[in-house]
């Protein structure tokens, strides 16, 4: 006799519903953590898509972990462009959130709609990243009244560190914290769906985080905000100086893929590779 087919066995995973910024927004209502990373191509953003991530950002941190460079500054619109249509080939439900590179959204409004725009249409991604706060409200404003969605971004952000002159945490004094407070409220209010808080005291975070309707997403700045994003080679510990403590390593892929390659010379060296089942 036919045995019944095992219902677990044959259904398929429940597929997930794409994620929009709206969904971010019910989140936090819900009280439920937004998980972030960031990729810059192809297979990383496929990985991080069958894992189940909620938000990829295609970060200018590539300036760092791609390009090898001290600081974000020297990144293009191009460049940012490029990586982005990469990651768009995996995307799936995540939402994607693409970086503005520094000095393609400060020079006016005009040269901000156009470089938004173009990361938009030749992308295909969901939303844009600005840094800053009341400085950069107008051009949130009018980003969002023509339908493009903006993620903000506030305490330690990189495109700032020549005015900063340290990564040390920011907000740690009271006229600054007052200041990262006010601009959080300024983003809201000039319609950003998500802010980024980088690198600020727990105690601070937390106290945005109540405050506004819209979600919080954390990089150092403690348990409180209403998800976490880290640099996704930071967490697979492939960039191995970078060690600062909200960096949680998960992986050690510097280890591992010297490993692999010492391994993979001596075989060549040794004439141990390729063997017979490896030829033709
Ligand atoms: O560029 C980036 O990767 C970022 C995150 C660290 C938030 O802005």
């Amino acid at each position: 006799m036919k045995k019944a087919a095992n219902k677990t066995n044959t259904s398929r995973p429940a597929e997930r519903k794409k994620i929009t910024t709206k969904t971010l927004t019910t989140m936090k209502e819900r009280g439920e953590k937004i998980a972030a990373l960031t990729a810059y191509d192809f297979l990383f953003a496929k990985y991080l898509e069958e894992s189940g991530i909620d938000v990829i950002l295609v970060g200018d941190s590539l300036g760092n972990v791609v390009q090898g460079n001290p600081t974000t500054l020297s990144v293009t619109l191009d460049e940012m462009i490029y990586h982005a249509k990469l990651v768009k080939k995996s995307i799936k439900t995540a939402l994607m959130v693409v970086d503005l590179p520094f000095m393609s959204y400060h020079v006016d409004l005009k040269e901000a709609v156009r470089n938004c725009g173009r990361v938009m249409k030749e992308t295909g991604c969901d939303a844009v990243k600005l840094e800053g706060g009341e400085r950069i409200a107008e051009v949130v404003q009018h980003l969002v009244k023509i339908g493009i969605p903006v993620m903000g971004h506030l305490g330690l952000t990189p495109q700032s560190i020549n005015i900063f002159g340290t990564y040390v945490t920011r907000g740690t004094e009271p006229e600054e914290a007052n200041r990262i407070r006010k601009d959080a409220a300024i983003l809201e209010q000039a319609g950003c769906f998500a802010v980024v808080l980088e690198k600020i005291p727990a105690r601070l975070a937390k106290k945005i985080t109540s405050s506004l309707k819209i979600p919080t997403i954390g990089i150092g700045a403690g348990i409180h905000c209403d998800g976490q994003i880290l640099v996704t080679h930071d967490m697979l510990g492939m960039t191995e100086l970078f060690r600062p403590r909200f960096v949680r390593r998960y992986l050690d892929i510097a280890s591992l893929a010297k490993e692999a390659f010492t391994k993979y010379i001596r075989d060549v060296k040794e004439q141990k590779f390729p063997n017979k089942n490896e030829s033709y």
